[in-house]
Order: structure tokens, then C-alpha cells, then sequence
């Protein structure tokens, strides 16, 4: 018997086909079990009529039970009114059955749910939020092959850290100290006087001791990282990749989206340009709506909701002071107190979903600013040294995948947006 999966049940009408799956859920109207089987690939609704199927098979639908494994044969349908098509059983087979399996209709709170987040991420919606994450992994590869950046893997044991040393995770090296990476970027920097753009895509840590909807302890990050590309450019490469990758969301999850139930016609308006603001800017705007954030003050979380529910379109906010931002972000000539970064914000309350700047490419100014930050000079001397043998103007940005999945689908936590979430207070499973 051939075996297909669900999503290509429209082109074997009236053929019989065998399909392999679980049990999502049942309900039984008189002899007629109604069936709701999940594939991996999809879903579909199989009809167990007592009158078109063999005594074994009906036995053993009629003790089926949620979660339960099958292999069913049946004729492929097409429903009489709707573009839908389904199973008309003829054959069940059980593969293995479960046992009042935890995760009911009922609704469950987030940490019973998170406990059994082995089990939860077979729920309809968990299903929607990964696929929509493959999606936009694959669009951030595939677009920023096309633009000529090359995959450059950066190491997560450092010596040192990338994002200031109040979040890191410190591990026992072989007797020496070292660190789970915060962010690749200051490897692939190194990487950029090899192959001019370059991006690497892994996971960091941050020991965050922040219980928000946004901050996770483990995520995923693209850092991207351009030879001779200076600030203004540097956000026109951040527009179109967010671009592309939510437009080819939009094309390949029309599904998903619509189980998320999400509003997508502020997706639908992503295009460059995209909003900006300078801090200063954003300060009086945050005035305005009641915030009392000092006038140079880093944007918190709640800076952040507060901004981005003003807007339906990503906004930059650029040149934040320098005091709040790393020791890599160049000065701005024009403002040299501030810096020639920006934070990218999701609109719609999501806030901060990517953070770049262009770098500071001058030996001794770097080297100044780090002496200030009272960083380890030696344990940075290979990165010094890039600035030493064919310094260039260059600039990169990092964004963060869970963010980034949270606001396309709509989720309220990030949580939901990693496949097992790592945060202050779990570890587990
Ligand atoms: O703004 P961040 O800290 O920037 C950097 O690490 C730079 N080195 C990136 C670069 O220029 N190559 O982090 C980048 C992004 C943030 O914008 C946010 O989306 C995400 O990473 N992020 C987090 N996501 C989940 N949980 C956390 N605790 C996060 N911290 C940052
Ligand atoms: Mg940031």
C-alpha cells in the first residue's frame, strides 16, 4: 500500500493510501468514529463507518485512545462542500496505544504545560510555531547566500565576553576560567578580511536574571558581520533580510499563521523602509506617553511596548548613548558621546528583536574604549590585531531568532518559540 502524508491526500482522491500517525483526537456519532490524525506533515480527518470496515479494525478504533499510534488504509475523499479531504477507513492498525495522555482539552497552565513541554510540542499550535521557525531559519540562510554572505560558525567555549561580563555563564575550563558565547560577533568580525560578509547562526547564552516574556538564558542568534559597509547600509541589509524572511512566511505558512490565529496584515505591510527614530528622538517620545526614562538611559523592556505600540511597521532606533552600549560601537563624528548603532524594534509592543552597529575600526580609539571598560587587553590582542593588518569601515547586527518568531507568529512569551525554553527558573526537561 502506498504511503503518502496528509498535504498530499488532494492529489490521490478515490485512490487508497495508507497514512502513519497519532491520534490528535476523537469524537463517535452513533457508529461513525470521527478521527483526527496528525502526521508530522499535517493533519486529517478519517472516517471509521462501521459499515466500510473490517470487525478487527472497528474493535480496535472504538478502544483508541488520544496520542495512540496508527497506521490506517482507506479511500481518499474530498468533503462534499469544503476544499477539504479526508479518510474513509478501511483498515486500522494500531502501532501503540496511550495512556491517559496528560495533555487534555482542558485548559492547562503554562507550567504544567512547560513540564511536559515534550508532550505540549505536539499540540496543534506548538506544531504551527516550529514550522513557522524552520521557515524563517531556511529564509535568513537562503537570503543572505543570495546577497553574498558566507556561513562562518563562531565558537561558543570563549575566554572572554562579547555582550559585558554581568550575563555570562562561567565554565571550569580545564582549571581555567572560560564562557558559553553571548554572540559570535566578534569572531566573525575576524572572518570579514576573508570573505567580506559573513554570518554565523548557533546558540548563546545570557545569564539573564530577567523574568520577561522576551529574555531567554539559551537562544538562537544570526550574527551577520560586512567588510566596508558603514551604518546606513548596515540597516538597509537588516531591511530586506526582515523583508524576505517574512514574506516568504507569508507565502509558505498561510496554515500555520491561520492555526496562530494571527492578525497578518501588519506582516503583510513589512517593507522598507522602515521606520526610524534616533534615542533622542524615542526619549521624547517616551516622554510623551508617560515614561520617566532618564534622557540617556538605555530602552528597557517596557520603553520598548510602550514605543512599538505607536507603530505598524519595524522602527530603528539609532545613536544611543555610548555609556549604554558595547565597547565596539563606533563613535558617531557628528555626536561623539552617542554611537552609530540601532536596535531594531517589532512593532505591535514586540520591541528589540535585532541590535547592530557599525565598529569601531581605529586601533586606539578601540583600544582606549576598552582600557575604560577595564577589559583583559591581552585576551583581546586578536582582536585589537584586526584593526591592526588592513583595518576596514565595517558594521554587523545580530538578531534574535526566538524574537523574531515570537512577533511573526504573535506569541505572547518567547517561550513558546524554542523547541525546549531555558529561563532563570528552568532547566527541564
Ligand atoms: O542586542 P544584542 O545583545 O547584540 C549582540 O549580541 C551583538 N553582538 C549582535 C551583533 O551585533 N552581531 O543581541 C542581539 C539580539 C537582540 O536584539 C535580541 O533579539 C536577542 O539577540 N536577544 C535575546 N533573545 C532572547 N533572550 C535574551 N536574553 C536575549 N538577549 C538578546
Ligand atoms: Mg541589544
Amino acid at each position: 500500500m502506498k504511503h503518502i502524508f496528509t498535504k498530499d491526500l488532494p492529489r490521490y482522491q478515490d485512490q487508497e493510501v495508507e497514512l502513519r500517525g497519532w491520534v490528535q483526537n476523537l469524537r463517535s456519532s452513533g457508529k461513525i468514529w470521527f478521527l483526527e490524525l496528525r502526521d508530522g506533515a499535517g493533519y486529517a480527518q478519517v472516517i471509521v463507518d462501521e459499515a466500510l470496515i473490517d470487525d478487527k479494525s472497528y474493535q480496535i478504533a472504538q478502544k483508541l485512545t488520544l496520542e495512540s499510534s496508527v497506521i490506517i488504509i482507506g479511500v481518499v475523499d474530498k468533503h462534499p462542500k469544503k476544499e477539504e479531504y479526508e479518510l474513509k477507513a478501511k483498515l486500522i492498525n494500531l502501532v501503540s496505544r496511550a495512556e491517559d495522555y496528560p495533555i487534555g482539552k482542558k485548559e492547562h497552565g503554562p507550567d504544567f504545560l512547560l513540564d511536559n513541554r515534550h508532550l505540549w510540542l505536539r499540540s496543534r499550535r506548538q506544531w504551527a510555531i516550529q514550522r513557522v521557525r524552520n521557515t524563517i531559519i531556511n529564509a535568513i540562510y537562503s537570503h543572505l547566500n543570495q546577497q553574498g554572505f558566507v556561513k562562518i560558525d563562531a565558537p561558543i567555549l570563549t575566554p572572554t565576553s562579547c555582550e559585558g561580563t554581568t550575563t555570562l555563564f562561567s565554565i571550569d575550563y580545564f582549571g581555567e576560567p572560560a564562557y558559553l558565547t553571548q554572540s559570535g560577533q566578534l569572531y566573525i568580525e575576524a572572518a570579514i578580511f576573508s570573505h567580506g560578509r559573513v554570518f554565523d547562526f548557533g546558540p548563546v547564552f545570557r545569564a539573564e536574571k530577567s523574568k520577561t516574556r522576551r529574555h531567554l538564558t539559551e537562544f538562537w542568534m544570526m550574527d551577520a558581520e560586512a567588510a566596508f559597509v558603514e551604518h546606513e547600509e548596515n540597516l538597509k541589509i537588516q531591511e530586506n533580510l526582515i523583508t524576505a524572511v517574512v514574506k516568504t512566511v507569508l507565502e509558505n505558512n498561510k496554515n500555520e499563521l491561520n492555526i496562530l490565529e494571527r492578525d497578518t496584515t501588519i506582516l503583510q505591510r513589512v517593507t522598507p523602509p522602515f521606520y526610524r527614530l534616533t534615542h533622542k528622538e524615542a526619549i521624547t517620545k517616551l516622554h510623551e506617553r508617560g515614561s520617566d526614562i532618564k534622557d540617556m538611559d538605555d530602552l528597557g523592556a517596557d520603553d520598548e511596548t510602550l514605543l512599538t505600540e505607536l507603530y505598524d511597521k519595524p522602527i530603528f532606533v539609532e545613536k544611543y548613548p555610548a555609556e549604554v552600549k558595547a565597547f565596539y560601537m563606533k563613535r558617531d563624528p557628528a555626536d561623539p558621546i552617542r554611537v552609530l548603532n540601532a536596535d531594531l524594534l517589532a512593532p505591535e509592543g514586540y520591541g528589540e528583536i535585532i541590535g547592530g552597529s557599525q565598529r569601531e575600526d581605529d586601533y586606539n580609539t578601540l583600544l582606549e574604549r576598552m582600557k575604560k571598560e577595564k577589559l583583559n587587553i591581552a585576551d583581546f590582542q586578536w582582536y585589537l590585531d584586526l584593526r591592526k593588518y588592513g583595518s576596514v569601515p565595517h558594521s554587523g547586527f545580530g538578531v534574535g531568532l526566538e524574537r523574531l518568531v515570537a512577533w511573526v507568529c504573535g506569541l505572547k512569551h518567547v517561550r513558546e518559540s524554542i523547541p525546549f525554553p531555558r529561563l532563570i527558573n528552568r532547566l527541564r526537561p
